[in-house]
């Protein structure tokens, strides 16, 4: 397995490390060992916290997220930073929320990498859309009525509601739909989901802090959560899962 122990040469190990929602139980294996072989660890915002606590103590811990600056160069200077530390033969740990795959700007990443002729790994890890489903106690698939799953990001470049949305597909009523950083946007997608055939009915679920020791779960309907995020600030990281598994278990 390739790793990070495969440094031999004088360029160092990126391992682009997936962190979960932010629990530490809910890290895998492999990532709390990067954690502790790392000698740099470069995190997200969601990625701080006690997690962190499991890196190695003679590792620089290095914050790139929005709280860290530079919003225009952001994703560069992140690259540059990952390129930089690799070529100066570090051990370095990308930390990513959820699963790093999943609305994380991953791609930017492998690719400033492999222009670098830099080795490293993806650890995969738990999904905040996963873990909300969890923390609900609801599976996120049901034979007959929601037979497909997507996620959807509910904010485009400049935070705003994404204009080329597939609404058939995401206005579909047997499937779960799971919308992360939308909760500003919600009240227009909301309108766009009701124009487009969906009830306002529809089960929703409002997911907040997932594994935090503040998690908020709402369980509500599209049409009322608009309502309710319509003027709400947004204080912390929350989903949006919408669907008939959203009310829970069918018990019947
Ligand atoms: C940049 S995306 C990263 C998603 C991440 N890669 C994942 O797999 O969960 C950030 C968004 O993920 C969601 N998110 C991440 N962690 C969360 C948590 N612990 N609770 C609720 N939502 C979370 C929120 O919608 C947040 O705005």
């Amino acid at each position: 397995m390739a790793g990070p122990d495969a440094k031999g040469d004088a360029k160092g190990f990126v391992s682009l490390v997936s962190s979960g929602p932010g629990d530490p139980e809910l890290l895998t294996l492999r990532a709390a060992a990067r954690l502790r072989q790392a000698e740099v660890v470069l995190y997200d915002d969601l990625s701080s916290g006690p997690i962190l606590e499991l890196a190695n103590p003679d590792a620089e811990l290095v914050p790139v997220g929005k709280r860290a600056g530079r919003p225009s160069a952001k994703q560069e200077h992140v690259n540059a930073l990952l390129v930089e530390y690799a070529l100066a033969g570090q051990r370095v740990v990308r930390l990513k929320s959820g699963d790093a795959g999943i609305f994380g700007r991953l791609e930017e990443e492998i690719i400033a990498l492999n222009e670098a002729g830099i080795a490293f790994e993806i650890v995969p890890g738990v999904p905040s859309a996963v873990a909300a489903a969890a923390a609900a106690q609801i599976p996120l698939t049901r034979r007959l009525t929601a037979r497909r799953l997507q996620f959807l990001t509910g904010a485009d470049v400049t935070g705003a509601l994404p204009r080329d949305i597939n609404w058939a597909a995401i206005a579909d009523p047997a499937t779960t739909t799971v919308v992360f950083m939308g909760q500003r946007s919600f009240p227009d997608l909301a309108r766009g989901l009701q124009e487009h055939g969906l009830s306002g009915e529809t089960p929703a679920l409002f997911a907040e802090a997932v594994s935090h020791p503040h998690q908020r779960l709402i369980r509500t309907t599209i049409a009322a959560l608009a309502e309710m995020l319509a003027d709400a600030p947004v204080t912390q990281p929350a989903l949006i899962l919408y669907g008939p598994l959203a009310q829970g278990p069918d018990q019947g």
